[in-house]
């Protein structure tokens, strides 16, 4: 027999309550955080979906080897199991273990960037652009056109637009260090990116001579979605389409936060062993001795037990189909979402469901403190808050205006989901009454995170 209902691929062994909270409640915490969610006290969330970075639930194998762990300064053995899970998937010859992605971020750029070159990728994530931008470098975004339209079709819009990339290279490649791919593609909605698109980007590397890094976040439910939609790869593994994919590459930064399914770490890999050199040496300087990188020998070993099961195909068959389970619930609905749904979350138009709030009265904060105050539900404005601010300190429109609701990994039931659904549909039906803001107070570098905010009443 062939049973259709795709379940939950674990059973629970330990839980943890969730707080419910009054409107009124909500009301004066938000008004408290400034009107950022970001400044809110957690616990006065009901179902957090802030992020999909480290807060997923570990396994009960994952918690076992915590107890694994040899906390060693030098050469620990929880590093060298680490070590042979990573380049046993990605294949590169130099691990450098750092506290989270942006770590791994600091340090390549850093090491390998000088003022005035510029970085391509499909989507700079903001840590990333931040990261480049704080050399004097430029990050510069080139996925494809379809990528750039939320209701557009496409099955991997986040694939780099070659032609752009070519353009880059061939104009002013000489000021073009390294060239970076995001898989998925969280700023453009967590879109994946093809083998075929890859092995473009890496002919064109081959070309011009640059090194390819990934932005590795999300390799294993970027390799689920090529087994899905790749013509070719329908009977390969996951792992095995994720090997190719990092074998497509020089090096990768990565955040063990989301596919690492840990809760902390990342790391930095790559084949050159001078940049390696130069980037130990760096770390040394501001995370730790290389076998550890600014993380205890218990996370290598969470993160190495991590490693294992995000490529198992029930796992990720379970992960990407409950995204798409809540992006069909609002779809039809008629929530204007990016399409089609994304590997770790879903995305709403805020620009396109809230059309008399212009982008500079920032329609995703608009539509994230409304889904808080009215249902407890939180989540996160990609958008002009968070892009539109440049180096100079002026401010344009972002791209799109989004609102992305970020699915914590085997963390919410199909219960907590269907909530999430409703509250949306509920708040999308009160559109009209909901007011922009304006800025009270912001830092110049990355303000989302802690901008103050005032409703334009
Ligand atoms: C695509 C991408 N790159 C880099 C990062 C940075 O990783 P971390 O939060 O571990 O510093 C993130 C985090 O959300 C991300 O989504």
């Amino acid at each position: 027999m062939n049973f259709t209902t795709i379940i939950e691929p674990f059973r629970i062994k330990s839980v943890e309550a969730v707080k419910f909270t009054h409107r009124e409640d909500r009301e004066r915490a938000l008004h408290e955080a400034g009107y950022n969610v970001f400044r809110l006290h957690a616990e006065d969330v009901l179902i957090d979906l802030l992020t999909d970075s480290g807060t997923g639930a570990m396994s009960s194998a994952q918690w076992g080897a915590l107890m694994q762990g040899d906390e060693s300064y030098a050469g620990s053995r929880s590093f060298y199991r680490f070590q042979d899970v990573v380049r046993d998937l990605t294949g590169f010859a130099h691990i450098i273990p750092t506290h989270q992605g942006r770590a791994a971020e600091r340090i390549l750029f850093h090491t390998t960037l000088h003022a005035g070159q510029i970085v391509p990728n499909n989507n700079h994530f903001d840590t990333t652009r931040a990261n480049i931008e704080v050399e004097e470098a430029e990050a510069i975004d080139l996925v494809i056109p379809e990528g750039r339209v939320p209701a557009a079709l496409h099955p991997f819009k986040g694939n780099m637009d070659l032609g752009a990339l070519e353009h880059l290279l061939a104009e002013r490649g000489d000021r073009v260090p390294l060239v970076m791919v995001t898989v998925t593609n969280n700023s453009g909605g967590g879109q994946p990116v093809s083998l075929e698109n890859l092995r473009g980007v890496r002919a064109l590397c081959d070309r011009y001579r640059k090194p390819l890094f990934l932005d590795a976040c999300r390799f294993a439910e970027n390799a689920y979605f090529i087994k899905q939609r790749e013509p070719g790869q329908a009977t390969r593994t996951p792992k095995a389409i994720a090997q190719e994919m990092f074998a497509l590459a020089d090096g990768c930064t990565m955040s063990a936060k989301k596919d690492g399914l840990a809760n902390i770490g990342g790391f930095l890999a790559m084949n050159d062993p001078a940049w390696a050199e130069a980037c130990r040496n760096l770390l040394i300087l501001t995370e730790g001795f290389p076998t550890y990188g600014g993380l205890a020998g218990y996370d290598l070993e969470a993160i190495a037990r991590g490693l294992e099961e995000v490529v198992e195909e029930p796992y990720l068959r379970y992960r990407i189909r409950s995204t798409a389970y809540l992006g069909e619930k609002l779809m039809a609905a008629d929530v204007p979402i990016i399409k089609p749904p994304g590997g770790h979350a879903i995305y709403i138009d805020a620009r396109a469901l809230l059309p008399h709030i212009p982008p500079q009265q920032y329609p995703g904060i608009a539509l994230v403190n409304a889904l808080y105050v009215e249902a407890g539900v939180r989540g996160v404005e990609i958008g002009t808050v968070m892009f539109g601010l440049h180096p100079d300190g002026s401010e344009t429109p972002a791209a799109m205006d989004l609102v992305r609701l970020a699915i914590p990994r085997r963390v919410y039931t199909q219960s907590h989901i269907d909530y999430v659904a409703e509250a949306v549909i509920a708040v999308a039906a009160m559109r009209d009454r909901l007011p922009g803001y304006r800025i009270v107070e912001a830092p110049k570098v990355l303000r989302h995170f802690t901008a103050r905010f005032e409703p334009l009443r």
